[in-house]
């Protein structure tokens, strides 16, 4: 049993985590933070749970924990993340303190980067691409839920080298933005849609267009610290009134002539094998689908009429998005099959 921390427990992502790996045979849950519920049973924060465990101080569970799991706002992570390597723990950060390289990332958070050398031992940990690195990782940098939709949905274009650029429109339910999450009160969310960060604005399309850069200066197997080519994006964010799940539908700029045969035999073939993403020949991905699952579902789309590729991708921000592939990410890096504790299939209606 390795001995596992969460930092950041009652938050969307925590409690997710919690939820994931109360059922995982490999782990042994040794403690919670949190500042708001410090010395108070878990179900102060999550009604949902029957009593086990009383939320403590960062410092205890950093003092117990073999891997830590840090789900914090952005910046902390750059703080906490060489006081739990010190101490000889590992660490799987859902923040984007270590997914983009330090200049990159002052530029588009607006945060001084606090340990920059770190970013160069960080793996990142999108397992369907990096699944070979994860195995000796000490620290994980976990992508975020439009990520981590949008490089799937275009990943095996890229790995093809055939994608230049891409214009995708995103739908995130409003769990997205955290329990603390700004403009989301319920009167001003519900029976509303509104895009946000538009204009090339968001801080998620430098990860994107690295992710897929890589791919196509790499090819399919890639490495985190390997070549990037250019790939550009326009990327238009929307706010949903619901409470979980991304969709994302993209309209890829591709080179050669595609037909729906060819594009379903790339996709076929790039995820065979793959044990939580599903390429749909007939249907179309949908939030609910996935709703509480670790699967992506995605679609590639031929409209012969314009002779535009399309994609479409689904997917639940806080288990595939984020708590879930941080618990692929930790069966990697323990050597564990790599499906342990995390649902291929979600809940209905
Ligand atoms: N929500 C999503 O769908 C999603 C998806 C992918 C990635 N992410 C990323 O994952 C991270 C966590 O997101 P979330 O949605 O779980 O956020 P959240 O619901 O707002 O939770 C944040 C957690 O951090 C703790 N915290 C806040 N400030 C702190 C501080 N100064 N020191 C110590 N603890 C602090 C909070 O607990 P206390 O206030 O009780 O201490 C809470 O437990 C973020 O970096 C986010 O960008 C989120």
């Amino acid at each position: 049993m390795v001995r596992v921390g969460i930092i950041g427990a009652s938050g969307y992502g925590g409690g997710e985590l919690i939820r994931l790996l109360k059922a995982h045979p490999g782990v042994e849950l040794v403690g919670f933070s949190s500042r708001k519920h410090e010395g108070k049973p878990l179900s102060a924060a999550w009604p949902q749970l029957w009593d086990e465990g009383l939320f403590a101080t960062l410092e205890e569970v950093l003092g117990r924990a073999e891997v830590v799991f840090l789900a914090l706002p952005n910046g902390l992570a750059m703080e906490l993340a060489p006081r739990a390597l010190e101490e000889g723990s590992r660490v799987i950060d859902l923040s984007g303190d270590f997914r983009l390289p330090p200049e990159v990332y002052e530029s588009w958070y607006g945060i001084p980067h606090k340990s920059p050398g770190l970013y160069r031992e960080a793996v990142y940990g999108l397992p369907e691409l990096h699944r070979e690195e994860l195995g000796g990782a000490r620290l994980v940098a976990n992508p975020g839920c439009y990520v981590t939709a949008t490089t799937l949905a275009l990943a095996p274009l890229a790995a093809e080298g055939v994608l230049q650029g891409a214009f995708v429109v995103g739908l995130s339910g409003v769990s997205g933005a955290g329990r603390g999450g700004e403009g989301t009160f319920f009167a001003e969310v519900n029976e509303n849609l509104r895009p946000y960060r538009v204009g090339g604005t968001h801080r998620h399309i430098p990860e994107m267009e690295r992710n897929l850069g890589r791919l196509v200066a790499q090819g399919p197997r890639v490495k985190t610290h390997g070549p990037v080519g250019e790939v550009r994006l326009s990327f238009v964010p929307h706010l949903v009134p619901m409470t979980r799940g991304i969709l994302v539908t993209v309209e890829a700029e591709v080179d050669g002539d595609w037909n729906q045969g060819t594009l379903d035999e790339l996709y076929g073939d790039f995820y065979v094998g793959e044990p939580f993403v599903r390429v749909l020949r007939e249907a179309l991905p949908e939030t609910k689908g996935t709703y509480a699952s670790n699967r992506v579902d995605v679609k590639p789309l031929y409209e012969a009429r314009t002779g535009r590729v399309m994609v479409f991708a689904a997917l639940d921000n806080l288990v595939k998005g984020m708590a879930g592939q941080a618990v692929q990410n930790l069966n990697l890096m323990l050597g564990l099959p790599e499906e342990t504790a995390l649902p291929k299939e979600g809940l209905w209606p």
